[in-house]
C-alpha cells in the first residue's frame, strides 16, 4: 500500500467482481438492443465507447476486456479538478469527440460520478451527433447532491461522500496506479 493511502474503501477482488458483472451487463444490453433492431452483433460495428480521461483509464481497460462485443474505443479529455484542487470548477472538454456517432450505441465511461458536471456536458455533445443510444457508465457514485442530475445507467460502487484515490482515480495526478480505491491520510492534502 502506498505510504499516503490511509484506508482501504473497495478492494482488489470487489473491484475485479463489479467491473466483470458490469462488463457482461451492459455487452448483453446493447447485444440485445442491436438484434432488436435486426443488426448482427459482430459485424455491426455500431458500438462506440468513449472513456473519459484520465481517471477512467484503469477501468475502461479492465471493463472493455470483460465487453465480448465488436466495439469502437475513444479517449476524450475533460477537465473538471483543475491542479491539486478538490473543488469541482465545472468541467470543459479537453479535445474532440470522434464525429461519426450518428446512429450508433455510444457508452460513456467515467470513473466518479459527482457534482454530474463533466458527464452532462460529454452526454450533451454526444446526443447533438444523433447516436441511436447513449449510455453512462461509472465505477463510483457519490452520495452528494448533485450541481447537474445526470443518470447513471451503470454503476459499480455507492461511495459516501469522501476524497478518493487509486483505480485511476488521482489526487493531483497522482496515486492512479494504486490498485485499489482508498482514502488519503489528511497529511497527504486532500482533506478539503
Ligand atoms: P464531476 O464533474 O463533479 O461529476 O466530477 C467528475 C470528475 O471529478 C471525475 O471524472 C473525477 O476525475 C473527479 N473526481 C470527483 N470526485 C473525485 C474523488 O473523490 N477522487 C478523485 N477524483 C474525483
Ligand atoms: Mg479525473
Amino acid at each position: 500500500m502506498i505510504r499516503d493511502i490511509e484506508r482501504t474503501l473497495i478492494g482488489r477482488e470487489a473491484i475485479a467482481r463489479r467491473v466483470r458483472e458490469m462488463g457482461l451487463q451492459i455487452a448483453s444490453d446493447i447485444e440485445r438492443e442491436l438484434l432488436a433492431e435486426g443488426s448482427s452483433v459482430d459485424e455491426s460495428g455500431r458500438v462506440s465507447l468513449i472513456s473519459i480521461m484520465t481517471g477512467a483509464l484503469i477501468f475502461t481497460a479492465d471493463l472493455v476486456r470483460e465487453m465480448p462485443l465488436k466495439l469502437s474505443l475513444d479517449l476524450v479529455t475533460v477537465s473538471s479538478y483543475p491542479g491539486a484542487s478538490t473543488m469541482s470548477k465545472g468541467a470543459a472538454m479537453r479535445s474532440v469527440l470522434p464525429k461519426n456517432l450518428k446512429g450508433k450505441h455510444v457508452l460513456i465511461v467515467d470513473d466518479i460520478l459527482d457534482s454530474g458536471q463533466t458527464l452532462d456536458l460529454v452526454d450533451r455533445l454526444v446526443k447533438e451527433q444523433g447516436p441511436a443510444s447513449v449510455r453512462i457508465c461509472v465505477l463510483l457514485r457519490k452520495l452528494v447532491p448533485r450541481v447537474v442530475d445526470v443518470p447513471a445507467h451503470y454503476i459499480g460502487f455507492d461511495i459516501p461522500n469522501e476524497f478518493v484515490v487509486g483505480y485511476g482515480l488521482d489526487y493531483d495526478n497522482y496515486y492512479r496506479n494504486h490498485p485499489e480505491i482508498g482514502v488519503l491520510k489528511p497529511s497527504a492534502g486532500a482533506g478539503a
